[in-house]
């Protein structure tokens, strides 16, 4: 079943296998696209039928890592293109994030702090940020002309769409969300005015794709579905936005979750999965992509059944960069993290996280 083709939007895929978005913290120090994040692609697009490339900033103020790609000025195309004429040799369709950190940046990565920007004056709860600037309605229009801007650049480089990175927790989730919004324009305060950026921002680029995409060209949103704090966003908000997503015909819906038969978070007790609590919003025409512990063939199969159209894997591609292959042969997947496996920058990063990788047993982080 997973190995069939699917349509996403206008594009068609060879199967349902996606590989989720990874940030690799291993570009050129120019921000331009590096020759081992290349290859790290490469090797992964053999077997999926589509690669969703890191987060990539629109502008300078985007920036939220160190060593982004991005593609916020003309002078990003070239290597872009280039990145995705490796995942279109290797078969797979190549689909860029683009991203706005927003108050979650890495403020050590800026030399004036004042180009972090935010929608409220409001830190957020993590070490590496600091109390970022509230942007002026000027600022809020431009940052919406810098993701458009960008998505012309995607054209421009041959990506075969999109995916605006609403999900966890940086600028467009910060839009949505009552604790990191408190604007008092018509941005912020009600459900309507706090989803007005986000929506806005997909209305006109639909328009734009329409006007400029000469192929066919897919626009997805990802989404984190709950926050945990309070005030916070709640199912009852997400189901607000999906159906206004919708009604503007994304082309998918990327559902940001730790595992992908999760419950909620703010809701405790209730231990029915969000997909499918979500089920009455989810428009079956609309693809939805499922992330979050998809490791083998029998958690590819419950997701799908479940109702994914696609399944996306971060870790065990890093793991397994022929994941597709040996769900098909049914051989055994590789699980240990090795220094040839990624970028060194990407490497260096994945030690930060080890004990996270360690948790449940899933993965080993090797350094010789
Ligand atoms: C190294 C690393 C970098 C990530 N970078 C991004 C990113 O750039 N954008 C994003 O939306 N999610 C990012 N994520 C989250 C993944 O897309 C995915 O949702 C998460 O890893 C859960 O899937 P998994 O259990 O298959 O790894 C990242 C995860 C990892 C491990």
């Amino acid at each position: 079943m997973f190995n069939t083709p699917t349509k996403i939007g206008p594009v068609s895929i060879k199967n349902r296998l996606v590989m989720a978005p990874m940030t690799t913290y291993s570009s050129n120090p120019d921000y331009t696209v590096s020759d081992q994040e290349m290859t790290y692609y490469h090797a992964r697009a053999k077997t999926v039928g589509m690669v969703i490339t890191a987060a990539t900033a629109v502008s300078k103020s985007a920036h939220a890592f160190p060593r982004q790609i991005s593609l916020e000025a003309d002078r990003f195309i070239p290597s872009q293109k280039a990145l995705v004429d490796a995942i279109h040799e290797a078969g797979a369709k190549a689909v860029t994030q683009l991203h706005h950190g927003g108050r979650m940046s890495d403020a050590s990565i800026f030399d004036d702090p004042s180009h972090i920007v935010a929608p409220s004056a409001i830190k957020a709860d993590r070490d590496f940020t600091i109390t970022p600037r509230a942007m002026t309605l000027a600022e809020v229009k431009a940052t919406q002309d810098d993701f458009l801007t960008a998505i012309s650049r995607a054209i421009k480089a041959g990506f075969d769409g999109v995916e605006l990175h609403g999900a966890n927790t940086y600028l467009l989730q910060q839009f949505f969300s009552p604790q990191s919004n408190q604007r008092t324009d018509e941005y912020g305060g009600s459900i309507e005015n706090r989803s007005r950026f986000i929506l806005e921002l997909v209305e006109k680029a639909k328009a734009l794709i329409e006007k400029e995409a000469t192929q066919p060209f897919l626009l997805g949103y990802r989404l984190s579905p709950e926050e945990r704090e309070t005030p916070g966003i709640t199912l009852a908000d997400t189901r607000y936005l999906i159906n206004a997503l919708n009604a503007l015909e994304i082309d998918y819906l990327h559902l940001s979750t730790g595992h992908y038969l999760q419950s909620s978070i703010r809701d405790t007790d209730n231990t029915t999965p969000l997909i499918e609590r979500l089920s009455d919003v989810l428009d079956p025409d609309i693809p939805l992509i499922g992330v979050g512990g998809i490791n083998d063939l029998s958690d590819v199969e419950a997701a799908l059944d479940h109702g994914y159209r696609c399944v996306a894997t971060g870790m065990t591609l890093i793991a397994d960069p022929l994941w597709g292959d040996k769900l098909i042969n049914k051989t055994p997947i590789n699980t240990t993290i090795t220094q040839d496996l990624v970028p060194d920058l990407m490497f260096e990063r994945l030690h930060r996280w080890k004990r996270i990788l360690a948790q449940g047993g899933r993965f080993t982080l090797k350094d010789d």
